[in-house]
């Protein structure tokens, strides 16, 4: 376990991070892109990190090429199955037909069977694998490196996978950079998640640690120490007034999960992790993968671990009752609701970075640290790397 502190070099962070970590999103990582079931013989165009993408099934697996036909650049998604049972996309404008597996062309059908072209030319396909019902994309150039390792091993254990996902405005670093309790416990303290908790206001000894809880791999913890119920405001008076109806009190019922007692955690390539969400014994995971210069999919995972008939339709019923649509859509949409506004800024001013500092942007700013320095197949030069070394 290792504190990361990173405010007393904040401003040097911050410009680093403007160079190294792109606002198109990190290509060098698997991502999340579809469920399982949306992906079928029927082509669909995603937008991901600004390239135009089809992704189709055949013969029972996900195949995933650039959405452009190379005679005349309409959309392959637009195209047919014409030879079923063979792993093949014809473009619909002139029959151009392409194997899907590595993007060849097989056959040009309006020039006949011996049509010269064939062979010659190639769409870009892109890595694609499955797991727990969840399309996953590698988007570099270079090999992909094995799934597993961008999975985290919580989400590759559930037993019960459940997402919620949609289309989000604005960028994918400012939502990474939303949680942490400066937020939590104002923004949120309104919603119908939270309205019958008795939430407490700002926690003492705010502190990001990098380390490994349970067996799901190495995270940056935000971790605190004691919360701070009420206290007096000088001059203002009480804060957080108590609520009618404030029954359940926070703090004593939040029991560890899996071996993680870290509320919130995250980790490249930008993954936010949070214990007992949207339910108790529900792990909880979220992607932001960057569509367009505006838009990002916001990808929410919940992880439950029953293993008798009897968990299971008790972990389901209180994620359809109510940790669905008040924690995962509700709750969270109060999230996008401000990254939104952060993204406007961040348009505006060029930046968005935490300014001026106070102690709960410790966790933001750490993040930018641990990103920096961890990046996959980022070429950190000596200087920047001794640097941030010197700011540890
Ligand atoms: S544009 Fe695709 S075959 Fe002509
Ligand atoms: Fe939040």
């Amino acid at each position: 376990m290792k504190v990361i502190d990173a405010r007393t070099d904040a401003a040097h962070i911050n410009e680093l991070f403007y160079q190294r970590i792109p606002e198109a999103g990190l290509r060098n990582y698997w991502h999340p892109v579809a469920l399982s079931r949306e992906i079928t013989d029927k082509p669909v165009a995603r937008t991901l990190m600004g390239d135009a993408v089809v992704l189709l099934r055949r013969l029972g697996r996900v195949y995933a090429l650039a959405n452009a036909c190379p005679h005349r650049g309409t959309q392959l998604s637009k195209g047919t199955c014409e030879f079923p049972g063979t792993r093949t996309l014809t473009c619909r404008y002139h029959g151009w037909t392409f194997d899907v597996g590595d993007g060849s062309l097989v056959a040009a059908l309006t020039d006949g069977p011996d049509s010269p072209i064939v062979g010659k030319l190639r769409v870009r396909t892109y890595p694609v694998e499955e797991r727990q019902g969840i399309v996953w994309i590698w988007l570099a150039d270079s090999p992909p490196v094995p799934v597993e390792q961008d999975i985290p091993p919580g989400l590759q254990q559930a037993t019960i996978v459940r997402t919620v996902r949609r289309v989000a405005t604005g960028n994918w670093r400012w939502h990474v950079e939303n949680p942490g309790l400066g937020h939590a416990t104002m923004l949120h303290r309104d919603s119908a998640y939270m309205r019958m908790v008795d939430f407490f206001g700002y926690a003492e000894d705010p502190q990001a640690v990098l380390g490994s809880q349970g067996d799901d791999g190495e995270w940056l913890l935000d971790r605190f120490g004691a919360p701070g119920k009420r206290a007096q405001y000088p001059g203002l008076g009480v804060w957080p007034r108590k609520r009618f109806g404030e029954l359940v009190n926070i703090t004593g019922m939040m029991p560890s999960l899996r071996g993680i007692d870290t509320f919130v955690s995250v980790k490249l390539p930008g993954i936010i992790r949070v214990i007992n969400f949207p339910i108790m014994d529900s792990l909880y995971y979220e992607w932001f993968v960057q569509t367009d210069a505006d838009h990002y999919l916001y990808f929410q995972v919940a992880c439950g671990y029953p293993t008798t008939r009897r968990e299971r339709l008790s972990w389901l019923t209180r994620f359809y009752a109510w940790g669905r649509w008040a924690g995962m859509v509700r709750f969270n949409a109060q999230d996008l609701w401000m990254v939104e506004d952060s993204h406007a800024k961040a348009k505006a001013d060029g930046t968005n970075d935490p300014a001026p500092l106070y102690r709960p942007d410790g966790f933001q700013l750490a993040w930018r640290k641990y990103a920096l320095e961890n990046l996959r197949g980022a070429k950190v030069t000596k200087q920047q790397s001794d640097s941030l070394q010197a700011a540890s």
